[in-house]
């Protein structure tokens, strides 16, 4: 008998190399820890249109629903940037997945590593102050999702459109899940939203004071989209949780990703309020670097961690496996990207580092 059900969907590019070494840590969190774990693959995103017609093919929806989580690796690429958008890898089954299970609530967390502030392409002054934030992405409602959309007209005549809607209801319950967080980190919630332009953020303001009331110890800022993307790069020592729309919580957590040296270092969680999970790196296919074997497996790993801590609890692994990769990290095995030009003969390959971390917990 298994301890507990995973829906392992590795989907395109670099996700099947870096999904190997979560398995490798995976199993090492299992031994250790006397942990049984049943994974059943299936295959999502391009990989699926490929074998199946479709991005998310009806066993993989139903793997996912019959699972106790999801890890997922990552889709799309060039080979599938030319069908419509409804079809693609990106909408057809990673925003599906996401609607389907009601992932509202997108926890990035992102942090330069004491000692390896040198990973920051930040001036050295402005990285030694530190950097730890956790972006909580709303990530089931807003313009990614609003009706309606779409594409009328002809000539020059011919128009787009998306619609960008928040509820109440949807502004709320993502900003309790910022406060939540905020009361066991640092205390502050910086809300980032364009109040001066946008209708929703009008809204999205105004429900986030509402929320704040119920969280006396912790502060309340209000920063405007364009404002954080310059203040995270002069000092992003000052943030704790930054709480975001769909969109703007999309483009805030790449650019957290690279304070922190890489892309390849940030995980995420997706949850909904049953506290089912779908974990994945908040980066991308990378087909610029896929298939040889240098892609940093690290945000892959830290999901796994995220996905034993928040979905099954399973605290003491999930410890295991963070320190295991701030000792990797400073232990100095890292993927090129990580490295200056002049020392990137030092690099270690994907696989290097997935074992080393995995024979530091066994
Ligand atoms: P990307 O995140 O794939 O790559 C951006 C840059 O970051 C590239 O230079 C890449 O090499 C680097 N990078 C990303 N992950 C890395 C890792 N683990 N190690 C080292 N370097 C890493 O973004 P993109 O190029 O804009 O998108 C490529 C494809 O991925 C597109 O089809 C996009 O839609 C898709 N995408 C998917 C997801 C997902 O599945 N969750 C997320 C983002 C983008
Ligand atoms: C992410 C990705 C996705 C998003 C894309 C691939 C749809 O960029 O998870 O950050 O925009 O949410
Ligand atoms: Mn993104």
């Amino acid at each position: 008998m298994s301890d507990y059900k995973l829906a392992v969907l590795a989907g395109d590019g670099i996700g099947p190399e870096v999904m190997v070494e979560a398995k490798k840590v995976l199993a090492a969190v299992s031994n250790k820890f006397d942990l049984k774990f049943e994974l059943n693959e299936y295959d999502v995103g391009g990989i699926a249109i490929d074998n199946h017609g479709q991005a998310l093919p009806p066993a993989t929806l139903k793997g996912c629903e019959d699972a106790d989580a999801i890890l997922f690796g990552s889709i799309g690429g060039p080979k599938w940037d030319n069908l419509p958008l409804e079809q693609r890898p990106e909408r057809a089954a990673l925003l599906a997945l996401r609607g389907h299970f009601d992932l509202f609530s997108n926890l990035r967390p992102a942090k330069i590593y004491k000692g390896l502030e040198n990973f920051s392409p930040l001036r050295a002054d402005i990285a030694a102050k530190g950097f730890d934030v956790l972006v909580v992405r709303e990530l089931t409602s807003g313009i990614y999702f609003g009706q309606p959309k779409g594409l009328e007209g002809e000539g020059e005549e011919e128009f787009a459109f998306d619609t960008m809607r928040y509820t109440r209801a949807e502004i709320r319950r993502i900003a309790i899940s910022a406060f939540e967080a905020a009361q066991k980190r640092n205390k502050k919630v910086t809300s980032v939203d364009k109040a001066n332009v946008l209708v929703c953020s009008r809204l999205w303001r105004e429900v986030t004071e509402e929320v704040a009331q119920d969280y006396p110890e912790v502060e309340l800022e209000h920063i405007y989209i364009d404002n954080a993307a310059m203040q995270l790069i002069r000092d992003p020592s000052q943030y704790d949780v930054m709480l975001c729309s769909n969109l703007f919580g999309d483009i805030i957590s790449d650019e957290c990703a690279m304070i922190t040296g890489s892309m390849g270092l940030l995980p995420s969680a997706s949850i909904n309020s049953d506290g089912y999970g779908m974990y994945e790196p908040a980066g991308g296919s990378a087909p610029d670097i896929a298939g040889k074997g240098i892609a940093n497996p690290i945000a892959q790993i830290l999901s796994l961690s995220m996905l034993l801590r928040f979905s099954l609890n399973e605290v003491a692994a999930a410890d295991a496996i963070d320190t295991a990769v701030t000792k990797t990290l400073s232990d100095g095995i890292l993927t090129g990207e990580l490295l200056t030009p002049e020392n990137r003969d030092q690099a270690k390959s994907t696989s290097q580092v997935g074992d080393y971390v995995a024979s530091l917990i066994a």
